[in-house]
């Protein structure tokens, strides 16, 4: 076993996985859509916020334990849904989940992921994790998709709103993003200096959409995700199919991909449980503003009614703290998650979520608080958010 005490910060995660991942793939996770503003926002909009440092105040017994739709999580940290992470490494969804689920905290598949909703119940002893759920335009291959869920004892669905049509990614243009990757001559020589992946690819059969080969009709070629994803998904999703999901499904519902408070106010009346604050990780309008300034008015409009979330260029302990500041009760980390993932498989996750505990933690002491449930904008200095 690697020993990855030397790995302080996500940034040190993000190094390796660049260098353990092929290219297609680490671009697939770190990229925005067009000029990739809003992706960067999503980042630098964080560190713009400034906390205040208080001294002198006991910082024994301290906790980051909360709950995030009624559930106990170790920290107010879910791991996001994100697309084809079995690519990042072999086998990733069900590595990401076992992390989440040692650590404490809720673990979300998503339907473009490569392991299925089956292989993450039998591989984590049937615990309770998320689904994150697209709608297509086959609703019977939705419905189908739901009662998998159920069966697979899924316990909250996230349904994303933000993506009935795919933002422009430059890169997985250019790099003729598939999956499994053609064998052209460009792609050959990058996996030939990625042994560790390969051995990790040859070493299981989860190499294509797990959720959906072999489960919607017609659909024996998943290999170009634009056209894909063009094809299948539903440019016409209103709120009237919220509504059909939801009483479909019957359970906790989450919705994610919101960024505006009339819309916001659609969420909380439509009786949902949560709602993410989200711009897609900057993956689909580029130009919207972060995730972390659109937070604010959205709980302040509809915070009473409904949870509200976000995520979005959280890349430490101390971003999660600053949403929690500004009124998010949870948070949820994409690219944090897969840097970790993409550098070591299940220990790499593991050491992620130690690295944002650790760094919760303490700059929650730092500020003066010992109770993550005591957090409010009091810990942020005026004027800087
Ligand atoms: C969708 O899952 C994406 O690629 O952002």
């Amino acid at each position: 076993m690697a020993d990855l005490s030397k790995i302080t910060c996500i940034e040190d995660l993000r190094v390796i996985a660049k260098r353990r991942v092929p290219k297609m793939f680490y671009d697939y996770a770190d990229s925005g859509a067009w000029t990739e503003s809003t992706y960067r926002a999503n980042e630098s909009d964080f560190q713009k916020i400034k906390l205040r440092q208080r001294v002198a105040v006991n910082m024994e017994g301290r906790s980051t334990r909360s709950t995030m739709i009624g559930q106990d999580v170790a920290m107010p940290v879910a791991i996001a849904p994100t697309g084809l992470t079995g690519m990042q490494h072999a086998d990733g969804e069900i590595l990401g989940a076992r992390a989440a689920k040692a650590f404490g905290i809720p673990f979300t598949l998503s339907t473009m992921s490569i392991c299925s909703l089956e292989d993450i119940a039998e591989h984590t002893g049937r615990h309770p994790f998320w689904f994150q759920l697209y709608v297509m335009k086959d609703r019977d291959f939705i419905e189908r998709l739901i009662e998998r869920a159920r069966a697979a004892n899924v316990s909250a669905l996230q349904l994303t709103l933000d993506l009935q049509i795919l933002g422009q990614r430059h890169k997985d243009i250019k790099n003729g993003l598939s999956t499994p990757p053609k064998p052209t001559l460009a792609n050959m020589i990058n996996l030939a200096t990625k042994p560790h992946w390969c051995l990790g690819m040859l070493g299981t059969r989860r190499r294509t959409f797990g959720n959906i080969a072999g489960h919607a009709k017609g659909v024996k070629d998943l290999s170009s995700l634009s056209s894909w994803t063009a094809e299948q998904f539903d440019p016409a999703l209103s709120w009237a199919d919220v509504e059909w999901i939801k009483k479909r499904w019957g359970g906790k519902l989450i919705l994610k991909g919101i960024m505006d408070v009339e819309d916001a106010r659609l969420a909380a009346a439509s009786g949902a449980d949560a709602l993410i604050v989200s711009n897609h990780g900057g993956r689909q309008l580029d130009g919207a503003p972060s995730s972390i300034a659109a937070l604010p008015a959205i709980v302040d409009a509809v915070g009473r009614e409904i949870e509200v979330w976000m995520d979005g260029g959280i890349r430490s302990g101390q971003d999660v703290l600053k949403a929690r500041a500004l009124g998010a009760r949870g948070t949820l980390i994409g690219r944090s998650f897969l840097y970790g993932l993409g550098a070591h498989g299940q220990a790499g996750v593991t050491r992620a979520l130690q690295i944002i505990h650790k760094e919760l933690d303490i700059t929650m002491a730092f500020c003066g608080r010992t109770d993550i449930e005591k957090v409010d904008s009091s810990i942020l200095l005026p004027g800087s958010f």
